[in-house]
This record gives C-alpha cells, structure tokens and sequence, in this order.
C-alpha cells in the first residue's frame, strides 16, 4: 500500500484527476489517497490558498500527484505552485517531452528533456512597486542552486542514457546571473563523461522549432525553463500531453505542464493525457513501473484507435477517454 497526496487543484484538476484516479485503480496498484484542497476555493474558510495542511501531507507521504491551481494574474495571492516548490524544496523540474503516438505534429522523432531549476531566478518573487510607474523584479540566482540543478541535469542524462546536456542562458546580457548559472554548469560537467553544450535563450528557442531533434537535455534556470517547456510541449501535441515532475532531495510532485484551463473547465473536455504521463512516471518512481507500463501501453493503444480529445483533434470526453483506456488494460 503506498500513501501518496493528491492535490486536485480547481479549474479541469477536478476532472483530469478523477480520470486518472480511476486509471490507476483499475490497473490494481495500492494507493491510499490522501485528498488535499488548494487555492482560491480555499482562501474563505482557510484564509491562505496554501493551507499548512497541504505541506504537511506531502512531507508525510513523500510523493503527491497534482493537478494544476488557479494563480490569479498581476495580482491575488502568489501561486501555489511556485510555494510549495519552495517549501519542500523541490528544486528540479522535469519535462520529457516526445511525440505520442498518432497525435499529430508538426515535428517526427522529437525526444527533448527539459530540465529547469525550480527554486530562484525572477521566481524567487522579490518585487517592489518603486512608484506608481516603476516596478522592478529581482533575478537571483546562487551558485549551490545552480550546481544542484546541473548535477541532477547530467546525473539524469547518465542514468537515462542521452548523449548530452545543452546548458541555455542568457548570459551575454545577464552576465553576472545568467553568467553564474552557466559557470556552475560547466564546473559540473567537467565530473562527467558527457559533452556541456552551450546556447542562448534566443537562438536555442529558434533552433528547437527549425529542428527540435538537434537537442537531448536541456538545462535551464527558472524562467527559461518555464518557456522552452511549453515550447517543447508545442511540439508534441500541446499542453494536453505534456507531463511533468518537481522533486527535490526528500519529495516529489508529480504534475502535467499545463494550467487550470477555465476556458474549458467543468466541460469534461479536457485531456487527461498529461496528467496520467506524470502519474505514469509517478509509479515508476514509487517502485511500480511495469503498471505504469500496462497504463501507457493501453493509452498507446487507445491514441491508435484514433480516440482523442478535442485539443487532439477528437470528440472523446475526459471521462470518455479515461473509460478507452481502461478497456484496454
Ligand atoms: P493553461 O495551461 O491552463 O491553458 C492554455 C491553453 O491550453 C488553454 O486554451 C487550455 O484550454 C488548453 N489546455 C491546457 N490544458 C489542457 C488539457 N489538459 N486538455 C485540453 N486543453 C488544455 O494556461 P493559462 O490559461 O495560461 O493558465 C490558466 C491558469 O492556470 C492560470 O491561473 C495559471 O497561473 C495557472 N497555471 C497553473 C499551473 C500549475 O498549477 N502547475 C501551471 C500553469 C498555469
């Protein structure tokens, strides 16, 4: 029996969470939910939209699958997501991001990892409101945060085998910043057997889409990395496919690229796709790969029987789809 939390976010987390729940029961693994609210459903009765009782879950169980919160935009509460990142400390972000089968795309054979540093950069939410017309954000970026982030970079690409690590900045602007991050990675990649590439924001961003195939991990601080994984996740199909994962030294939350979606929230139109690849990896990383192979060969085969939500072209509910795939497993 394995005790994870579930966060089921608002917006289409409630839906694309029951799907995937659903999933996982009928491949039979064991889990004992542990069901967290979070954001502004919760600010009335709880006053915050992070509620103690979240963090507390988590560090309990270890592991949580999430589905996306609301952040209000330009004012409101900070985001949920980028709090609890900070408050367990999970300071890798990572995005595979390939193609699906018969999910088509501009691009063929793409097989990117995005690996973005999740805890600093103008993240770390240090803002001030100089005058009524003059704001500024502070960029900050440390050298123990840029190491880590590069070691967790290259020890993935090892234990993963890719052939290499392309670090992306800005540093011939930012040259301090940018120019940290990009010496923390070269310092690291000289312990490895695999060649540091080097590359700036820009270029790399036009690069990816002349030919996404030319890259295998890519190694980002915060706001870059936020970016070039949704351009990433363009490639493949669009945020309903793209899945993702924050862990840190003593957690890890599992959660697809996308937002709450309220132009279709409540609709039970949405993809539950990227959701179920990160509670697919989720497994695997809890010890219980060969279900969370059987769930990706049954959603395989459900994308190849041409059954597809709308983002996909297709007419399948999110409830609908999450039933195909639970007939093939
Ligand atoms: P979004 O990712 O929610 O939506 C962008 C577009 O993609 C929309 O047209 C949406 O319908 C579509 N889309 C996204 N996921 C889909 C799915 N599973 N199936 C089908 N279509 C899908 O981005 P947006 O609109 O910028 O953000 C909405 C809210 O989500 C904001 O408050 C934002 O802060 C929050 N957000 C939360 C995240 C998290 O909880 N990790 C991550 C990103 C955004």
């Amino acid at each position: 029996m394995h005790n994870i939390t579930l966060i089921k976010g608002d917006g289409i987390g409630p839906e694309i969470s029951d799907a995937v729940l659903q999933i996982i029961k009928a491949v039979g693994v064991d889990i004992n939910w542990d069901i967290q609210t979070a954001g502004a459903d919760v600010i009335e009765a709880e006053g915050v939209p992070l509620p103690q009782r979240v963090i507390d879950s988590v560090k309990k169980n270890k592991i949580a699958l999430k589905s996306p919160v609301t952040t209000p935009i330009g004012k409101g509460f900070r985001s949920v997501n980028v709090q609890l990142r900070k408050e367990l400390d999970l300071y890798a972000n990572l995005r595979p991001c390939y193609n699906l089968p018969n999910v088509k795309t501009r691009y063929e054979g793409v097989d990117i990892v995005v690996v973005r540093e999740n805890t600093e950069d103008l993240y770390a939410g240090i803002e001030r409101q100089i005058d009524n017309d003059t704001a500024e954000s502070i960029k900050r970026i440390t050298r123990s945060a840029s190491e880590r982030i590069a070691k967790f970079a290259f020890d993935y690409a090892v234990n993963n085998n890719r052939e290499f690590v392309t670090v992306v900045t800005k540093a011939n602007i930012c040259k301090l910043s940018d120019g940290l991050f990009l010496d923390s990675a070269r310092k690291i990649g000289e312990n490895y057997d695999l060649p540091l590439k080097e590359i700036l924001v820009d270029n790399c961003c036009m690069q990816i889409v002349q030919n996404p195939n030319q890259f295998d991990v890519l190694l980002l601080p915060n706001l870059y990395g936020d970016i070039v994984s949704d351009l990433c996740a363009g490639l493949i199909g669009g945020l309903g496919v793209a899945q993702g994962a924050n862990i840190g030294k003593d957690y890890a939350v599992f959660e697809p690229v996308h937002g709450s979606a309220p132009d279709i929230a409540g609709q039970n139109k949405a993809n539950p796709t990227a959701m179920l690849m990160s509670a697919i990896e989720m497994l695997s990383y809890i010890g219980e790969k060969d279900a969370g192979q059987r769930i990706k060969n049954a959603l395989f085969e459900t994308l190849n029987a041409d059954i597809k939500t709308a983002d996909l072209g297709g007419n399948i509910t999110c409830s609908g789809f999450a039933d195909a795939i639970i007939s093939r497993l």
